[in-house]
């Protein structure tokens, strides 16, 4: 027999999220390749980002991160040796589950003169790597690893670099990044050419750092062997961290709550025009930035209307769709989401896990190749959900829980700490005001 449980109280007051994960991780990177000292303020703490920094540990580059305590903020130094002297490392790099650390640090080692060997968790090494493997062969590297290399564990044979022009196949920005970083040691100039529009931090960031950089449409061109300078950089709030919180506040009655300090870079930040389709009371309020736009969200209890997410504004929120469908569940109407084939080599095969979880739950969702249908509202009942030990997936079934019957029980709970341990300490303060 279930037991009801009781309502949940509604998410008040002014939150903060830790730092943007995707920034963090170039912020580390381009510090390691710039030469001296750099500090990385409000820097993501969680596994990913660690695994980052233990990866240009092992290529040489002095890397520490120091948590947050009380008001202080979570802070890297990082030693850089520049562009070249980034060595051969003595034992295999693990990833954990990282696929940034994974696809950023190809397009390093391939820079590096001596043999790199890459690997990562059961995950990582089911994840697709041809795609950054074939671009970096064409520009000199050599690669190899399972299935031809399209597989980790992966190894590099690298430095002797030359330009190269690239067309992606599918808009990526791990996949640009790897070789705009490969593209930085290599002789001559490199550009790629995306199919859609990935978000452009590291853009916004090598040419900050004054690399040689311009862009033009979907097109960045990069001019390698300038050296990159020293650049002390404060990194903004996780939007893909709030959207969780913001998702809560949306489903629980009552809620008011305002996230401050969060990243706005516009190619990351779809899910908003998405939520005021779907009609969510949302407002934003960016301020003046450096190299990359913050600002603070406002958003209240809202009741959401079905909307349709096609293909070419995927990218924008690739990593928000796993909540956009939870959200999805409870909205009046159907909800489609198509072109969005990504989502099945994520840290999961998102369109199976999000499918499976909440049809358990007792939404009506059907998968279908690309995407999701979901038609909505449909009441939860709650139980067991497995998160396929995905982090955005976790999170999603976690807010689902908000609006439940009964409990929601995650399985594989810990890989939130990939991203975002700070999750569940920041929706009990919003809920405690
Ligand atoms: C990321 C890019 C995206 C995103 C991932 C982080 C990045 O992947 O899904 O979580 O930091 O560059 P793709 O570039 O492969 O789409």
């Amino acid at each position: 027999m279930r037991t009801k449980r009781r309502r949940e109280r509604p998410l008040l007051g002014v939150v903060a999220v830790p730092g943007d994960k995707s920034i963090s991780h170039r912020a580390l990177i381009l510090s390691a390749l710039s030469h001296g000292r750099s500090t990385v303020t409000n820097v993501n703490t969680g596994l990913d980002v660690r695994a980052t920094a233990g990866a240009l540990q092992s290529l040489g580059a002095k890397c520490t991160i120091a948590t947050a305590g009380g008001d202080t903020k979570a802070r890297a130094v990082v030693e850089g040796l520049g562009l070249h002297n980034l060595r051969e490392p003595s034992d295999v790099i693990d990833v954990g589950n990282s696929g940034t650390t994974m696809r950023c640090l190809l397009g390093v080692c391939a820079g590096i003169h001596g043999l790199s060997v890459l690997t990562g968790d059961s995950s990582i090494r089911a994840r697709p790597m041809l795609r950054v493997v074939v671009p970096l062969r064409a520009m000199g590297a050599t690669i190899d690893g399972r299935n031809h290399g399209d597989r980790a564990p992966l190894s590099v044979r690298g430095g002797d670099l030359t330009g190269a022009d690239h067309e992606l196949a599918v808009a990526s920005a791990q996949v640009k990044t790897a070789l705009l970083l490969a593209g930085l040691c290599a002789r001559g100039s490199t550009s790629v050419t995306e199919p859609g529009v990935s978000r452009d931090h590291t853009e916004r960031m090598l040419a900050t750092a004054g690399a040689d950089i311009a862009v033009d449409g979907r097109t960045v061109r990069l001019t390698g062997g300038r050296e990159l300078a020293v650049v002390d950089r404060d990194v903004p709030g996780d939007f893909s961290s709030a959207m969780f919180l913001i998702g809560a506040a949306l489903l629980v009655p009552g809620s008011e709550l305002t996230i401050e300090g969060v990243g706005l870079n516009p190619t990351r930040i779809g899910a908003l025009d998405v939520l005021t389709e779907m009609g969510a009371d949302l407002s934003v309020h960016p301020r003046a930035a450096a190299d990359e736009p913050v600002g603070s969200i406002e958003v209240r209890h809202s009741h959401l209307r079905g909307t349709t997410i096609e293909g070419d504004r995927v990218p924008g929120m690739i990593d928000e769709l796993p909540i956009l469908a939870t959200l999805a569940t409870q909205a009046e109407g159907q909800t489609v989401i198509t072109g969005a084939g990504e989502l099945r080599v994520k840290e999961s095969d998102r369109i199976r896990a999000l499918a499976a979880g909440l049809v358990a739950l007792g939404a009506a969702v059907s998968e279908t190749p690309d995407g999701l249908v979901i038609d909505g509202p449909a009441p939860l009942a709650g139980g067991e959900v497995d998160s396929l030990n995905d982090h955005r997936i976790a999170m999603s079934f976690a807010v689902a829980g908000l609006v439940a019957e009964d409990n929601v029980k995650v399985r594989g709970w810990s890989c939130v700490d990939t991203s975002f341990p700070e999750f569940l300490d920041l929706l009990g303060k919003a809920q405690r005001r």
